[in-house]
């Protein structure tokens, strides 16, 4: 092993990675770097700032995850983790990363249901990390569910993520292709489904074009597949006055509040992200 004096600095580690990932393509380059860093290393950016000619142990290993992603790689398949309001999700390979837009149906559920003490039975389509039940489940702490998704990846994934956040118990993971394995009702149905189209794969980020999964992202030529089936599904889901809360794509807000409307259920509100972008249609049963 070469002595601390001929290994790279942490500062010269950080600017060999910053330049590889920006000619990637990678925004923010430097920052990324950083928090790269601090996974490889365990150096805090605070250290790296304040140490720069510090050495670490695995510069391999720095070197190695800058590679992946340098390939467009999403962070936090690299790093396993991702954070959704307070609690931290594992991810990998099969399972979509859970997205910051993907709390507006939380925060729609909770100003529609804000008593934490209701008993809720909540329905998950196509669960994924589990973000939203398992968030949900941990938001309500008397509320129990059911969380389905049609591949093995997502499932264990969602297990995996009611585990660490002490809500498996009251959670039941299953494999149905949308609502064909669920003979229930349920107080809340809660879906992000996939909703892009066919068409625009090409047009998205190489993170999300080239590693997270198809499955969990196109619905057809228009987008829209996923919720027509589910639309068709949920008056028999829903127990009477039961609430209703699917994520949507920019501009599907129409054609997502029709599908519901057609099937009988009551539009109450078309939430916005904070990107002041229609996010979340939210129906009474
Ligand atoms: C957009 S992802 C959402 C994942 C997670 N709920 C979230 O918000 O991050 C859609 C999920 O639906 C699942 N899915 C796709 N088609 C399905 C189907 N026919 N039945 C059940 N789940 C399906 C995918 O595997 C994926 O996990």
């Amino acid at each position: 092993m070469p002595k601390p004096s001929e290994r790279p600095t942490v500062e010269a580690l950080l600017t060999e990675a910053t330049r590889q990932l920006a000619a990637a393509g990678v925004e923010e380059p430097r920052r990324e770097a950083r928090l790269l860093m601090a996974h490889a290393s365990g150096l805090s950016i605070g250290r790296q700032i304040a140490d720069p000619g510090a050495h670490i142990a695995d510069v391999g290993g720095f070197r190695a995850i800058v590679e992946r992603r340098t390939a467009r790689e999403p962070f936090a398949y690299i790093t396993g983790l991702r954070g959704f309001r307070d609690l931290e999700f594992e991810v990998g390979k099969g399972v979509l990363v859970p997205r910051p837009e993907t709390e507006t149906l939380i925060e729609a559920v909770l100003a529609h249901r804000p008593d934490r003490a209701t008993p809720l039975r909540i329905l998950d389509l196509g669960s994924g990390s589990g973000c939203i039940i398992v968030t949900l489940l941990h938001l309500y702490p008397d509320a129990t569910g059911v969380a389905v998704d049609l591949f093995a990846a997502a499932r264990e994934c969602t297990r995996r993520n009611a585990e660490r956040a002490g809500v498996a118990d009251r959670l039941e993971v299953i494999e149905s292709d949308w609502a064909t394995a669920i003979d229930e009702r349920f107080d809340l149905v809660a879906s992000n489904p996939p909703y892009i189209r066919q068409d625009e794969m090409p047009d998205l980020a190489p993170e999300v074009r080239l590693f997270e999964p198809e499955t969990a992202l196109v619905a057809g030529r228009d987008g829209l597949d996923a919720y027509r089936i589910i639309a068709s599904d949920l008056p028999g889901l829903l127990n009477k006055g039961g609430l209703a809360a699917v994520e949507i794509g920019a501009g599907q807000g129409d054609m997502v509040s029709e599908f519901m409307s057609d099937v009988g259920l009551a539009v109450i509100e078309r939430r916005r992200d904070l990107a002041g972008i229609e996010r979340c249609v939210v129906a009474s049963g």
